[in-house]
């Protein structure tokens, strides 16, 4: 064993495998951006009181699960554990707002949470993200839900489901929660579940335990206490989505672990994932910008989908790729100076698009050979001294073994066309 490990919980990604890492990630953000949605690079740590303020004293996330220090001059910061909050406070801090409406904005990179690591739960993990903020419209809740789901599409990925809830606004919530907890009181509940049924009752709804889950089955329904404005809502969304062909599926039980959710919430779920099936979510949220502190009332709709559990996710359905890295041509060099040679020909072969890789090392033409066949190259350039000496190379189809000698002068201009030529049989 070497002497250092990643730290517990940490994923790193390489290839192969990484190649799905980089398709998932860029699928994704490609589908952000053909919606109108600008790249956002959020700090990886901001002040702690961010994300108390932001996310929730007594979510998990924040009461668990953050890497929370003091710098060395003795501020507070906190590894970023998500991304909605940070959003809004550069939202906020550089007066987006006041630019036209919605802001639309999309983001990628880590998150950190310290959490219990298993397949498919990190402590470093992975997300795309994208928030609209300004507009209070459920055809962007739409939007946000469709640009997920197509996202998901376009990865070949099929075997997930949408659950769907509102959770109302702030002020249909009072009186839900004091019947809910009513309710909860008079279960017979252990002392730890009463406790955090007095925090938040919601949550308890969400308690995976098959005695609770009983317990709490003719439990009251925040969607059937949903004001006149809220229940409207959620309907107008619903009808976006069944206009735009996304299946979803009502879930009134749904609770996200994040404090600032108002109205439509949904959480994309992969059946072949075990445990972590949750491989995105995402929810509107009206009072977040208050909460931290603007001046404007803006509400919010955005997403967070877990590139880790989507690769997860793939491979679970057979359609990840793990494709190697490949070049489309391999040069071999024999002797230094025809090495030299090639150094100069992979630069100008790059500078014209097209990816070289080179034997390196001094390793004897059937061993580089063998390095040009198993590279997956398209085409391998061979130089000996001879055909240096005559300013010449050989130009090798790698999958038919066709080969020609071509001028070095001319190799460039050559190797450009036949794989122009290639590109248009099979695009890769
Ligand atoms: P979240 O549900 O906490 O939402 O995280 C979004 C996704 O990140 C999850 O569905 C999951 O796929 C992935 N994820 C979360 N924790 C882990 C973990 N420990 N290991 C691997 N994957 C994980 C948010 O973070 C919100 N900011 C989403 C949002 C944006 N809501 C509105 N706008």
């Amino acid at each position: 064993m070497s002497d250092f490990q990643a730290p517990r919980g940490i994923p790193d990604y390489y290839p192969p495998r990484s190649a799905d890492f980089v398709r998932v990630r860029d699928t994704l953000t490609t589908a952000a951006r053909l919606a109108g949605y600008g790249h956002i690079e959020l700090p990886v740590f901001e002040d702690t009181a961010l994300f108390a303020r932001g996310v929730g004293e007594s979510t998990d996330v924040v009461s668990k699960e953050m890497y929370t220090f003091a710098d060395r001059g003795d501020r507070s910061v906190t590894l970023r554990p998500e991304g909605t909050a940070g959003v809004m406070r550069a939202v906020i801090q550089h007066g987006l707002d006041r630019g036209q409406l919605p802001v639309k904005l999309c983001y990628s990179g880590p998150f950190f949470r310290y959490e219990k690591p298993q397949e498919g739960r990190y402590r470093q993990l992975q997300q795309v993200g994208v928030e609209a903020i300004g507009v209070d419209d459920p055809a962007l809740d739409a939007e946000v839900i469709a640009i997920a789901d197509e996202g998901y599409r376009r990865l070949g990925l099929t075997g997930y489901r949408l659950e769907l809830a509102s959770l109302g606004t702030a002020t249909d919530r009072p009186a839900y929660r004091d019947a809910l907890l009513e309710f909860l009181m008079g279960l017979d509940l252990d002392d730890a579940t009463r406790a955090r049924a007095q925090i938040n009752p919601l949550r308890v709804l969400d308690d995976k335990r098959p005695e609770v889950r009983e317990l709490t089955a003719d439990a009251p329904l925040l969607l059937d206490h949903l004001s006149e404005e809220s229940a409207e809502h959620f309907a107008a969304v619903r009808g976006h989505l069944d206009r735009l062909g996304v299946a979803y599926e009502i879930n009134p039980r749904l609770v996200r672990g994040l404090d600032y959710y108002t109205k439509t919430t949904f959480e994309f779920v992969h059946d072949g994932l075990g445990a972590q099936s949750g491989i995105g979510g995402g929810g509107r949220y009206d009072g977040l910008m208050r909460q931290l502190g603007g001046k404007q009332d803006l509400s919010g709709i955005g997403f967070g989908i877990g590139v880790d559990r989507t690769v997860l996710a793939l491979r679970a359905e057979g359609v990840a790729q793990e494709e190697p890295p490949r070049c489309r041509v391999y040069g071999v060099g024999m002797g230094e100076a025809a090495r030299a040679e090639l150094v100069v020909i992979a630069s100008q072969l790059r500078a014209a698009g097209i990816a070289v890789d080179l034997a390196y090392g001094d390793r004897g033409l059937k061993g580089a050979m063998k390095a040009a066949d198993r590279s997956g190259a398209a085409f391998a350039l061979v130089l000996g001294e001879r055909e240096l000496a005559e300013r010449a190379i050989e130009l090798k189809k790698l999958a038919t073994g066709e080969q020609e000698r071509v001028s070095l002068s001319n190799i460039v201009e050559e190797v450009r066309l036949l794989s122009a030529e290639l590109d248009a049989e099979r695009p890769f």
